[in-house]
Formats: C-alpha cells, structure tokens, sequence
C-alpha cells in the first residue's frame, strides 16, 4: 500500500476505476524490464531510435531526459506525457512506440505493447515517475 501522502484526488480518479492503486511500481523491477524487452533495441547507445530522437531508455537518467527536444515524462501526468502517448497510440501513427504502423504490422515488422505493460508505465508516471 502506498502511503496517504501520495494519493491525490486525481491519482483516485484515474487509477480507481481502471487499475486500483494497489501497488507501487518500481522503475528497476517493472519499468526497465519492458523498456530493456522492447525499446532498447533502438532507443540504447547507437539504436536508431537514440540516434534520430536522443530518447535513450537504457536507465532512468536517459527516460527523464527524453529527446533531443525535452523530456517524455511529465511526472505525476501520464496524459501529457509522450512516452505514454507513443506506447499508447495517442499519437500520429509513425511515432507509435514500438513502430508498428498498419504497414509495418502488415509486414511483420511492428508490435504493440500489452495493454497491463502500458498500463504499468502509465500508473508508474502518475505515481510520481521515481528512481525507485
Ligand atoms: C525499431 C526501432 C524502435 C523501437 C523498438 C522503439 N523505438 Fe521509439 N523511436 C524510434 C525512432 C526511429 C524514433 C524517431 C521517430 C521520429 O522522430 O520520427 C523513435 C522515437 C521515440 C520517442 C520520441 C517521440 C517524439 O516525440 O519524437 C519516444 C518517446 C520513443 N521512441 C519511445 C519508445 C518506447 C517507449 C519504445 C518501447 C516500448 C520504443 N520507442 C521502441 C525507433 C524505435
């Protein structure tokens, strides 16, 4: 159980519902895993995802500093934050995260997350997006 100190009227209202705010995520134990599983391919050292947007997502330090632009994680708002957009197709079809366009689907060469691995990113950025 997370302390009271942590939840806030609008953590209830999105997480209640959807999920429960049941559990704590952990960046070393639930986040990194899926990053390292289906990011880093690209998004680590000379990845082409790195190359061409700067999002590193080998450690925190790299998710924090997002693209070459700002970062992708606004803590405590997963809604605004791109990294939950891309993973979670809030955004223009070429940017979904892992590339996985109609097209590229077709072609075998995309896939999506699981919907509880974008669910554990999202709660993990509206629980506050720690180094824990
Ligand atoms: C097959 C390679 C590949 C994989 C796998 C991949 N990415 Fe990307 N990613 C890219 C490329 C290329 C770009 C740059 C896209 C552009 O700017 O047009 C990018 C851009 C991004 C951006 C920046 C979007 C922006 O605002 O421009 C984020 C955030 C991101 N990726 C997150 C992820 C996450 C999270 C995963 C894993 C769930 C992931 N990526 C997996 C290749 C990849």
């Amino acid at each position: 159980m997370r302390s009271a100190k942590f939840i806030t009227p609008s953590m209830l209202a999105i997480c209640l519902p959807l999920f429960g705010c049941d559990r704590e995520i952990s960046f070393a134990n639930d986040i990194q895993p899926i990053l390292n599983d289906s990011c880093i391919d690209c998004h680590g050292g000379a990845g082409e995802g790195a190359e061409t947007s700067g999002v590193d997502l080998t450690d925190y330090e790299g998710v924090m500093r997002g693209t070459n632009f700002g970062p992708v994680v606004i803590a405590g708002d997963s809604a605004s934050s791109v990294l939950y957009q891309v993973i979670a197709h809030e955004t223009a079809p070429e940017i979904h995260m892992p590339p996985h366009t109609e097209d590229a689907l077709a072609e075998g060469r995309g896939f999506s997350l699981r919907d509880p691995q974008i669910q554990t990113i999202a709660e993990w950025i509206d629980q506050g997006a720690e180094n824990n």
